[in-house]
């Protein structure tokens, strides 16, 4: 067992070295920004100058009801823009609702895609952008890794939320409807080509979305910084400085949800998340975490908040240098790097506190946990280079230790 573990290891070791050198030829762009209050209204000019038009809008039916989607519309009516709305009412987006958008966009002949919402509306948009270069391929065949492989249309994003960081990432997580396993498509050519950061469409968030969707890119952040390999200095950078900007503006986004200057905090916070974790990727927080999802539906930021804790003080000795790096950045104190890693943990665990995250999960049934390991192990190993690469018996402790 000792030698099977052994060599998993050293698999997993050099598949992320081989990897690192593939990553110095990946095309890991920045989407091009419209960023601060209102840029929204501008979208329309904006893609009029870019000689964009003929766009299929995937949003959310809430959204359109609220006529949060409005101001954009108007703007695209103004500069005779084209579009048709596709709509969704479930949170997380399925194969089906990939293949609806994607028959949608076909049809009424869209030339480019705008996704407006939550990192869920973002990551629906960007599999049907992925089906619309291969539209005789099933969503099922397009996730995994590369295998999108040449430029969809003209995308942005807009995000609704501060946290999936969908914006900048190469990812989107679709749930299978058949066997509820949430799986990603990832592709550097899923990056959007645009992004508009605007913090007044945050403003309206319920505080427990700004919570867990907030703690989404704390865990984006800090599971790129903590990994081995992948990151370049510019991923690190971006990594430390999401921590801080969200360190410092998640308690006051959470707590007056009007307060713009922190929303545009976090925004930025999760676009750096985003893009630290796009090369240097997550890691076992994430792994295990879509396994909450997909089988209880267990939000995502929600898993994320609770899991980021237990996972980091699981690594243990590992990831003690680079936790402590990141309370510096946040102005947390200690003496050893040890001691410094477990004050930032404690701050993420109280800040979990005072938005009223529970620290544990009370849903995970025993015969649940064998079918949890293997897809948490195969989601991660080999790709992610976390600090300590698991077995099953180290997933299994993980999973016990965070049911209450
Ligand atoms: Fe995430």
């Amino acid at each position: 067992m000792k030698l099977l573990y052994k060599l998993d290891v050293a698999w997993c070791r050099t598949f992320q070295s081989v990897l690192k050198i593939g990553n110095y030829f990946m095309g890991y762009r920045m989407p091009v920004c419209l960023e601060g209050p209102g840029k929204i209204r501008e979208l329309g000019a904006f893609l009029r100058e870019k000689g964009i038009n003929d766009v299929l809008v995937v949003t959310g039916a809430g959204m359109v009801r609220r006529g949060q989607v409005q101001p954009m519309l108007e703007g695209f009516d103004t500069n005779g823009i084209r579009y048709t709305l596709q709509s969704y009412t479930n949170t997380d987006p399925t194969t089906d609702d990939v293949e609806r958008g994607y028959q949608t966009y076909r049809d009424k002949s869209c030339k480019a895609i705008v996704a407006m919402g939550g990192g869920s509306r973002i990551d629906c948009a960007k599999g049907i952008a992925a089906k619309a270069v291969h539209p005789k391929k099933s969503v099922s065949q397009l996730q995994g890794l590369l295998k999108v492989h040449r430029p969809i249309p003209p995308f942005v994003a807009i995000p609704t939320t501060a946290g999936a960081g969908s914006e900048t990432t190469v990812a989107a997580v679709i749930t299978d409807v058949k066997t509820h396993r949430k799986a990603a498509i990832n592709d550097p050519f899923l990056i959007p080509r645009y992004a508009v950061l605007d913090p007044e469409l945050t403003v309206d968030l319920p505080p427990l979305t700004t919570a867990t969707t907030g703690m989404d890119a704390l865990a984006h952040a800090v599971e790129a910084y903590t990994n081995r390999t992948y990151n370049t200095e510019l991923e690190n950078r971006l990594a430390r400085e999401a921590v801080r900007l969200i360190h410092d503006n998640i308690l006051a986004a959470y707590e007056k949800g009007s307060d713009l200057q922190a929303r545009q905090n976090m925004q930025r916070g999760a676009f750096y998340a985003g893009r630290a974790f796009t090369r240097g990727c997550v890691g076992y927080v994430h792994a295990i975490g879509h396994t909450l999802g997909g089988l209880y539906g267990v939000p995502h930021g929600l898993a994320m908040a609770v899991l980021l804790p237990y996972v980091m003080r699981a690594y243990g000795v590992a990831a003690h240098g680079r936790l402590a790096e990141l309370a510096e950045v946040c102005g947390i104190g200690g003496g050893s790097d040890g001691e410094k890693a477990e004050a930032f943990l404690r701050w993420i665990e109280e800040t979990n506190r005072r938005m009223g995250l529970p620290d544990g999960f009370d849903m995970i049934q025993d015969e649940d946990i064998a079918q949890m390991i293997t897809w948490a192990k195969k989601e991660a190993n080999p790709l992610y280079p976390v600090p300590v690469v698991w077995g099953r018996e180290e997933f299994r402790r993980l999973i016990e230790s965070v049911r209450k």
